[in-house]
């Protein structure tokens, strides 16, 4: 678990943008649970961060000056820019954002990376078929409380687990899920999923791995599809953990198992952000964003978000809008 003393606050000064780039000025950034992967010292799927450098994240931003005809002063941009609250980035990789169509944070929740992850996911990965059961962990979280909600507007049954009671009564009482639990506070998950999935399990959207998921595994149904999204639990992980293996239920139940990164449908953002943006607007999906305020505490937001205290999607605010830049 990283701790806040392995973060440093840098003072320098503010970077010039060059022919083709943009100066943004950090409104909010995002801390999600990728960007431990990026700090294990390992390349992944992405480039990793090295000790020393800035931390990438998506933010969204304001436009202080710009050398590029795509992009123009005061604009609302969101990019994968730096934990920092001035950067330069090229203006090819920054997304207008359009501040009348939706508070400018959903494009780093609803409409941006969680928000697809939730959409693809569920619909492409999964197929969820009306009347069936979805069971989604880290059910309260940004991915999670999406798949819910898109299960119930797909006329399913979603069921969450999640680390607090509080947490269980948001995605029931609020969000609508038919049911969920603490598996902080639960000594038997399957018999606690036995008892909210009477008639098992068709599609499971695995955000965490390790325990949970074993316990999932032995409820699922004959074709049952299950989206490998996260394995937030093995993060922190020195060592690959060892547990039960339920990997023959997969033979007798002749199920599914597919793993995938939201950037595979890149080249189908656009329909899944008219569809996400219409259910808002609508009022079918709810969100909820956890909001800590100072760039200087994005790490307590980070260590907290993988901690579990966030409800919903976690955010740093990091400064104000302002009416001109
Ligand atoms: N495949 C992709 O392209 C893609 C894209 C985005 C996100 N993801 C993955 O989706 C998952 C959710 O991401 P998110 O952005 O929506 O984060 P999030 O759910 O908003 O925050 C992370 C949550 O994980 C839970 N958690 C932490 N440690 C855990 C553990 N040991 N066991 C069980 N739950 C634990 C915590 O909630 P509790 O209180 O419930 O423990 C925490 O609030 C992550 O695994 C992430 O890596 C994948």
């Amino acid at each position: 678990m990283p701790k806040e003393s392995d973060f440093e606050l840098v003072e320098a000064p503010i970077p010039r943008p060059a022919a083709g780039e943009a100066l943004v000025r950090a409104l909010y950034l995002s801390v999600d649970p990728y960007m431990r992967n990026r700090l294990t010292g390992r390349t992944t799927y992405v480039k990793g961060v090295n000790i020393g450098d800035v931390i990438v994240g998506g933010v969204v931003g304001q436009v202080l000056e710009s050398n590029d005809p795509r992009i123009a002063k005061d604009d609302i941009v969101q990019g994968m820019l730096g934990w920092q609250e001035y950067s330069v980035a090229p203006a090819k990789s920054l997304h207008k954002v359009d501040p009348g169509a939706a508070p400018i944070t959903s494009s780093l929740y609803a409409l941006g990376m969680p928000g697809l992850t939730a959409y693809f996911g569920l619909l492409d990965i999964c197929r969820p078929q009306p009347g069936e059961t979805v069971v989604v962990s880290a059910a309260a979280g940004a991915v999670g409380s999406l798949v819910g909600q898109i299960a119930k507007i797909k006329r399913c049954r979603a069921i969450g687990i999640a680390g607090s009671d509080e947490k269980v009564a948001f995605i029931t009482r609020e969000l609508g899920f038919d049911g969920g639990f603490n598996y902080k506070t639960t000594p038997d998950y399957r018999a606690k999923l036995k008892e909210l999935c009477p008639n098992g399990v068709d599609v499971y959207f695995d955000n965490v791995g390790g325990e949970i998921t074993d316990a999932v595994l032995r409820q699922i149904n004959t074709r049952a599809r299950i989206a490998v999204c996260g394995q937030i639990s093995q993060y922190n992980s020195e060592e690959p953990e060892m547990g039960p293996r339920w990997m023959g239920q997969l033979v007798v139940k002749q199920a599914r198992v597919e793993g995938f990164l939201v950037q595979q449908f890149a080249d189908r953002y656009d329909e899944a952000l008219r569809q996400l943006g219409q259910w808002l607007r609508e009022k079918k999906l709810r969100y909820r964003e956890d909001l800590i305020e100072g760039l200087e505490n994005a790490p307590r937001a980070f260590i907290g978000m993988l901690q579990g205290r966030n409800i919903g999607k976690q955010l740093v605010k990091v400064s104000e809008m302002a009416a001109h830049a």
